[in-house]
């Protein structure tokens, strides 16, 4: 893991016009680490990915990876720093086979064919059943299918920090649990994750530490085991 680096956001503020959508916000990711953002619908986790993947402005504030400031890079510039975003919704192609849309994933990462080839075995691997759906039209397959789609599209880049924007969204219980058993085996070999979600109590089972985003402001850390036994993280996303 030692070409990894930390992902460090300081100071965040993004609006959209007058509204602010996140408000000051510092919150890293460390090498090797699963973080969990939670927060509600309208929290502000898909501004904080996009901000971070370039696709919006921040206000002020920074976004450093390693010694690198991101801010002002393009999306391109971004992902191929190593950092790449699973959106949420997935944003497939439904109509193109499952591996016409890894290879898009692919070109927008890698310039190379072989670099391609590389990844579409890589992704097959962790993914067996897109190897065996490989020529349906994405739009086919169940969800839980087309959410590993999705994470195997971002994966085509390599990343070193993956950004993964409530994968769990729509899936039943048990698809939940597969998806994020493998985000955790991805995170084993030696990608940072950070995952935003609703379903804290998922969620946290696989993160090392997680954050509480309420209104665009961060108003809780800790620990895996601080946010689970935390009786306003319990009341508010265990539903106990
Ligand atoms: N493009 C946009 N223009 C204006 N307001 C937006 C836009 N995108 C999101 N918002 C608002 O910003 C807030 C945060 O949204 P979002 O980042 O999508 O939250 P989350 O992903 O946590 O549900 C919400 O109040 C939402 O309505
Ligand atoms: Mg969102």
């Amino acid at each position: 893991m030692l070409d990894q680096l930390s992902l460090d956001i300081n100071g965040l503020t993004v609006n959209y016009g007058a509204f602010v959508a996140l408000r000051g916000v510092t919150l890293t990711v460390g090498r090797g680490e699963i973080v969990v953002l939670l927060g509600a619908n309208g929290a502000g986790k898909s501004t904080l990915f996009r901000t971070i993947s370039g696709l919006q402005k921040p206000t002020s504030g920074s976004i450093t990876y390693g010694r690198t400031n991101l801010v002002g890079l393009s999306p391109e510039g971004i992902i191929r720093m190593g950092i790449a975003q699973c959106p949420e919704g997935r944003l497939l192609f439904p109509e193109l086979s499952v591996e016409k849309n890894l290879v898009l994933g692919g070109y927008i990462h890698r310039r190379d064919k072989g670099g391609v080839k590389d990844g579409l075995e890589e992704v097959y691997a962790l993914f067996p059943i897109l190897r065996d759906k490989r020529h349906q039209a994405a739009g086919s397959m169940s969800g839980g299918q087309q959410q590993m789609l999705a994470i195997g599209r971002a994966l085509m880049a390599r990343p070193k920090v993956l950004l993964l924007d409530e994968p769990s969204l729509g899936l039943a219980p048990l698809v939940v649990e597969q998806v994020l058993e493998v985000v955790q085996r991805i995170n084993a070999a030696g990608t940072s994750v950070l995952l935003a979600e609703q379903n804290a109590y998922a969620a946290l089972s696989i993160a090392h530490r997680g954050y509480v985003l309420e209104n665009g402001v961060l108003t809780l850390e800790g620990t895996q085991q601080a946010l689970l036994g935390n009786d306003a993280v319990r009341s508010a996303y265990i539903g106990v």
